[in-house]
């Protein structure tokens, strides 16, 4: 049994965007080193929680709590949230024009950790790491976003978690069009950063089931309107796959 204190935590949270309620009371508590899938079907929540997790003005706390090694983050705003260790693949703009893959890393990575590696420092940590991931060198090169392919999109949020090493990533599955291998290569990424960083906890959000059978969830949530309707293990997964969410409507 572990005793370790909370990583983070969510605390009865409620959500509201334009005045409405879309969470209503979510619980949720993940331990260092876990990695917990929260699924859903379209339009329950998930990429609310998300969002509110980032600090997105646009998502309302209107009660409950968020904290973040034993911190209460709920007010605090996303830069903070990010130069503290948490991690959020999509604070992170869909596509800056000039901008390259690596020299957005540096500003990345200096904003988090408020050092500035040299460009060859750094530029030796991507290649590393792009080797893990397996990822072509020319990449580094490539400006932000512009015409990745889904693939490289997921490729391109785990490298930037690899190099900025957070405490706590969420990663939201939102795109609806990633094919085996792009889901294939989250979860091989994020074994890969896990191996290095024991202690990382991870939110997968997904409303796939598949990537389950890469990456061994320590817990497996569903939500539901806007509220967790079960929690368990990686069985939970499997019978969601079965049955559907029709089971706990
Ligand atoms: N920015 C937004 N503006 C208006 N409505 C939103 C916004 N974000 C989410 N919603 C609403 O909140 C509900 C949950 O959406 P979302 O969190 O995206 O679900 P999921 O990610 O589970 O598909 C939906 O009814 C959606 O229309
Ligand atoms: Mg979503």
């Amino acid at each position: 049994m572990s005793h370790a204190a909370p990583l983070f935590q969510i605390d009865d949270l409620h959500v509201a965007v334009e005045g409405d309620e879309i969470l209503k009371g979510v619980d949720l508590t993940v331990l260092p080193g876990e990695i917990h899938a929260l699924m859903g079907p379209n339009g329950s929540g998930k990429s609310t929680l998300a969002n509110a997790l980032l600090g997105n003005p646009g998502y309302q706390v209107t009660a409950g709590r968020l904290l973040f090694k034993g911190e209460d983050v709920t007010t605090w705003p996303a830069d903070v949230r990010g130069k503290s260790g948490m991690f959020l693949a999509f604070q992170y703009p869909q596509e800056i024009p000039g901008v390259s893959v690596i020299n957005f890393l540096r500003q990345a990575l200096s904003a988090r950790k408020g050092v500035d590696l040299s460009i060859l420092e750094l530029r030796l940590a991507i290649m590393e790491w792009m080797k893990r991931l397996d990822m072509d060198p020319s990449f580094g090169d490539r400006y932000l976003n512009e015409g990745f392919s889904g693939g490289e999109k997921k490729r391109n949020e785990i490298l930037q978690m690899a190099i900025l090493e957070p405490d706590f990533a969420v990663l939201d599955e939102t795109d609806s069009g990633l094919d085996i291998d792009a889901l294939k290569v989250v979860a091989t990424g994020v074994q890969e950063v896990r191996a290095d960083r024991k202690e990382l906890g991870v939110l997968l959000i997904t409303h796939y089931q598949r990537i389950l059978s890469y990456l061994q969830p320590d817990k497996v949530h569903v939500l539901i309107d806007g509220r967790i309707v079960d929690s368990g293990g990686p069985e939970l997964a499997e019978r969601l796959e079965q049955e559907g969410y029709e089971a706990w409507r």
